[in-house]
């Protein structure tokens, strides 16, 4: 389906944010004009790294009105959606990976307010999927194994949005997100988005710049006047 009209949204990682100025980095991020604020939760279990939980998210809400876009990389997620939907975030994602009984979980985080998001590993086949597409928000394509920032790039990323875009129109749900994560750049955000994806996850491409938020807009405008699928 063509859908020339659509437009990019920026979810900037704050993974790559100065932790101790966290509330001066997101008005950063609003200068530069995010849609949302990418919030990565890591558990040491299901990753080899820990990050940020909910108390975290609670106090982000405070200082920002932008929509938090709550990336779980943790082994039950099941235990956390709670804390999580009650501290603020306003989309939840699981990995495929770690999600046992995922169409509880999807229904468990909408009951709860939010919006849910599913996410795959870069080898994770796309057709996991299939029975859980009509029931979610986003999909998240990871094109870096989750775990740490900064890492490089894997291209698949590509084919793998412009199939998923297929296979979410053929499931009567155009309107879900195509989300990428994972080495993305001022130098590849508008492939990205040329091949289908909607939502731009960016972290050290953008706090690891002179000017993030000017680097934001820079993003936005690579990918204005793109042709989409
Ligand atoms: C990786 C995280 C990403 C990370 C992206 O596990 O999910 O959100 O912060 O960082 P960059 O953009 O530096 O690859
Ligand atoms: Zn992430």
């Amino acid at each position: 389906m063509n859908r020339p009209d659509r437009h990019v949204l920026l979810s900037p990682s704050l993974l790559s944010a100065d932790f101790t100025r966290l509330a001066e980095e997101v008005k950063v991020m609003e200068d530069g004009g995010a849609d949302m604020l990418h919030v990565d939760v890591m558990d040491g279990h299901f990753v080899p790294n820990i990050s940020i939980g909910p108390l975290v998210v609670e106090s982000l809400k405070r200082v920002t009105d932008l929509p938090l876009d709550c990336h779980l990389m943790i082994s039950d997620p099941d235990s956390y959606l709670a804390p999580f939907a009650k501290a603020g975030a306003s989309i939840i994602t699981v990995h495929v990976e770690a999600a046992l009984h995922l169409y509880r979980t999807v229904q468990t985080i909408r009951e709860l307010g939010c919006k849910p998001g599913v996410t795959l590993n870069p080898a994770t086949p796309l057709s996991v999927l299939e029975e859980i597409l009509p029931h979610v928000d986003l999909v998240l394509l990871m094109s870096v194994e989750p775990g740490f920032g900064g890492q490089s790039f894997i291209p698949t990323l590509y084919r793998r949005a412009s199939a998923l875009r297929q296979m979410l129109n053929d499931a009567g749900n155009p309107d879900c997100l195509i989300e990428a994560d994972g080495g993305i750049k001022l130098d590849n955000v508008a492939q990205a988005f040329e091949s289908g994806v909607d939502v731009i996850v960016s972290g050290s491409g953008v706090f690891g710049t002179d000017n993030p938020a000017e680097t934001l807009r820079e993003m936005r405008r690579a990918c204005e006047g793109v042709s989409s699928i």
